[in-house]
Order: structure tokens, then C-alpha cells, then sequence
């Protein structure tokens, strides 16, 4: 089972679906934008050859410690060793940007500990489970799961006192230390690596880049930052890439003017070599929907798929229904 990673825009609750909707003739996918991971994980258990990619090393890390990763686990030694250790100098000035911006100073120094930890005492998955647990801590920590909240917002929206009298909930666990989410989460990290059949790749490159670099694969699944959605993932989580100095500059596909004309870029390179390209779509997207498939219909031929999903609300009646699309383009 995929683990609970928190990430804004996963597709988790449809991975099955999507996956139905491969072709029968295809072996390799890249998963050009895979953010939280749920799907490549998901090809990995179909017994796909994967490819995974995106643009922000949280989502390396994580791709790292379930996609690629076949059967390394991460021991609770490690836990236990890192709470109690000292933190460097170096780790601290990195990590100071963050005190008064998204952690109160003790809890920064909480940090300092657990990444000085991991630099100094581990590698290769380990490192990536440890990094993808902490990661999840500090989404856990911050109102909204993201890191892009003001931090006059988050200390009023983690007085849990406030918190229950506005919202009927004290949301306790962004005052739990992030040692403790980490215990919480271990287990599930564990339990879902597993052995794919296939070996698995991982990058952390811009769409451009990534495409130059493996210009033939039989299927190129795209779920990208569409205009019009809450896209701006190097907001929402930049902050930890930031923290390791591993940022990489890319293409800014966050805004409506120019979307289409970067999009139009990877259709033309990937209908070169790719057999098939699969977009997950959305219909409030600007520009809209309907442009945006005549965009892709150039290059092949278009099939669309549709899944509506109904969920409840928790505490209320209403249910919300959201439609998931997915665009099958196979290139001419
Ligand atoms: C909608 S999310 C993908 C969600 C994913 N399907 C999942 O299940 O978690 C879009 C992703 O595109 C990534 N991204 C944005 N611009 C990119 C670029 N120029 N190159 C590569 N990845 C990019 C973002 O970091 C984000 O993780």
C-alpha cells in the first residue's frame, strides 16, 4: 500500500483507474511530474519499467524510497539515535531561514538535530526514508499542509485553543515534535517498500530536461501544475528543498499566458519517439479544457476518460463530486 505522504494534487484515490487505462502494448512509463509519487508507485506494483521524475527533491526522495528502492527499511535505531543527537553548527545557520517563518526556534532546533542525523549517519534509502518521514513531519507541523502560510497565520492557526472555538478542532498534532510524526508514520514507510519487476529510475529534473534525456518510452503520463488549479508546488513545499540546497531551476508552468506554449514543447518532442502520451486533465483549468485537447489532438489520436468520484465532507451531508479526466493520446 502506497504510504500517507500528504501531497497537494495526488492522485491516490485513483491510481487503479488510471492504471486500467494503459495499453496493453506498453512496458516502459515515465511519470514526468510525479510529485507525491502515488502514481509511479503504483506502475511500479503493475510491473511496469518506471521512470519517475519531478522537479522538487522531496519528491526525489520519495520516489527514491518507494519507487526505486526494492527492499531496504529504515530501523527504529535510527529514531531513537537521532532524537538524542547533537546538532551541527553548519545544519543550524542552513537551517535558520526557517525559525520565525514556519517553526518556532526550539523547533528548529528540533531539525537541526534530526537533518545533522541523517547527513552525517545515513545513506542511500535509509537516507531517503528518514528524508521522506521528515518531510511528512513538517507538512503534519504547518496549517493547510503546506509552506506557503504566513507565519502570523500559522502561530494563530496552531493556539489550538483558537483553532477548536473557530473550527471545532485542536488540531494537537501540528504541536507534536517532529520526532514523534516520524514514529507515527514509520511502520507504514516500512511495510510499503517492496520488489518491483521490473527496475525503476528516478530523477529530479525539468519536464524539458527529462524528455532530452530519455526521448523514447512507450507511455509518458503527465499530471502537471495546471493554471487555474492550486499549482504551485515550489511554494507548497521549496522550503525543504531549500533546507539541502537543492533546488533546480525550471520551467514555470504555474501561469495561463505561456502554459500552453511549454506544453505544446513537450508534445512535440515526445510525439517523436513516445508511442502514447496520458494527461490527467481538469475541467476548470485555464486555458480551458476544450483548448487545451484540440492542443493535443495534433499529435495523435485523442480518447478521453471520465471518473466521477463522490466523497463526503467530513462532519456535514454535503457530498462533493469531482470529476476525474484523463486524455489517451496516441501519436501518429
Ligand atoms: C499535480 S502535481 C503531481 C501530483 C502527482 N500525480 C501525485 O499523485 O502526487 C504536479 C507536479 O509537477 C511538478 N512540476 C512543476 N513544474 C515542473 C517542471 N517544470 N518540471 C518537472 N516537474 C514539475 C511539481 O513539483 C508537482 O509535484
Amino acid at each position: 500500500m502506497f504510504p500517507n505522504v500528504n501531497y497537494i494534487g495526488n492522485k491516490k484515490k485513483i491510481v487503479d483507474w488510471l492504471i486500467n487505462l494503459i495499453p496493453d502494448d506498453v512496458v516502459s512509463v515515465i511519470d514526468g511530474f510525479s510529485g507525491g509519487g502515488s502514481v509511479a508507485y503504483s506502475l511500479k506494483l503493475a510491473g511496469y519499467r518506471v521512470i519517475a521524475n519531478d522537479m522538487l527533491y522531496s519528491s526525489y526522495e520519495l520516489n527514491k524510497a518507494f519507487v526505486e528502492n526494492d527492499d531496504i527499511i529504515l530501523s527504529y535505531t535510527h529514531l531513537e539515535n537521532a532524537n538524542k543527537y547533537q546538532a551541527s553548527a553548519n545544519v543550524e545557520k542552513r537551517l535558520s531561514f526557517l525559525s520565525q517563518q514556519l517553526y518556532f526556534p526550539d523547533e528548529v532546533e528540533e531539525l537541526a538535530s534530526l537533518v545533522s542525523y541523517a547527513e552525517d549517519c545515513l545513506q542511500g534509502y535509509e537516507y531517503s526514508i528518514y528524508l521522506s518521514l521528515l518531510r511528512r513531519a513538517m507538512v503534519r507541523k504547518l496549517p493547510y499542509s503546506r509552506m506557503n502560510i504566513n507565519w502570523d497565520n500559522i502561530i494563530k492557526l496552531r493556539d489550538e485553543e483558537y483553532s477548536y472555538e473557530k473550527y471545532g478542532r485542536r488540531r494537537a498534532y501540528h504541536n507534536q515534535s517532529f520526532i514523534d510524526h516520524m514514529y507515527s508514520a514509520i511502520d507504514e514507510y516500512n511495510m510499503s517498500v517492496f520488489k518491483g519487476k521490473k527496475t525503476a529510475t528516478v530523477e529530479q529534473m525539468d519536464i524539458f530536461d527529462l524528455i532530452a534525456k530519455y526521448p523514447s518510452a512507450d507511455l509518458l503520463y503527465m499530471d502537471p501544475p495546471y493554471p487555474g488549479t492550486m499549482n504551485n508546488y515550489d511554494a507548497f513545499y521549496g522550503p525543504f528543498d531549500d533546507m539541502f540546497n537543492k533546488h533546480i531551476k525550471h520551467t514555470d508552468l504555474t501561469k495561463s499566458d505561456n502554459f500552453m506554449k511549454y506544453m505544446e514543447g513537450v508534445f512535440d518532442v515526445a510525439s517523436k519517439k513516445y508511442k502514447y502520451a496520458m494527461i490527467s486533465l481538469n475541467n476548470s483549468i485555464k486555458p480551458s479544457f476544450s483548448e487545451f485537447v484540440t492542443m493535443i489532438a495534433k499529435y495523435g489520436n485523442v480518447e478521453i476518460f471520465e471518473k466521477k468520484h463522490n466523497y463526503q465532507v467530513s462532519g456535514s451531508k454535503t457530498k462533493e463530486k469531482n470529476l476525474e479526466l484523463v486524455a489517451l493520446v496516441t501519436f501518429n
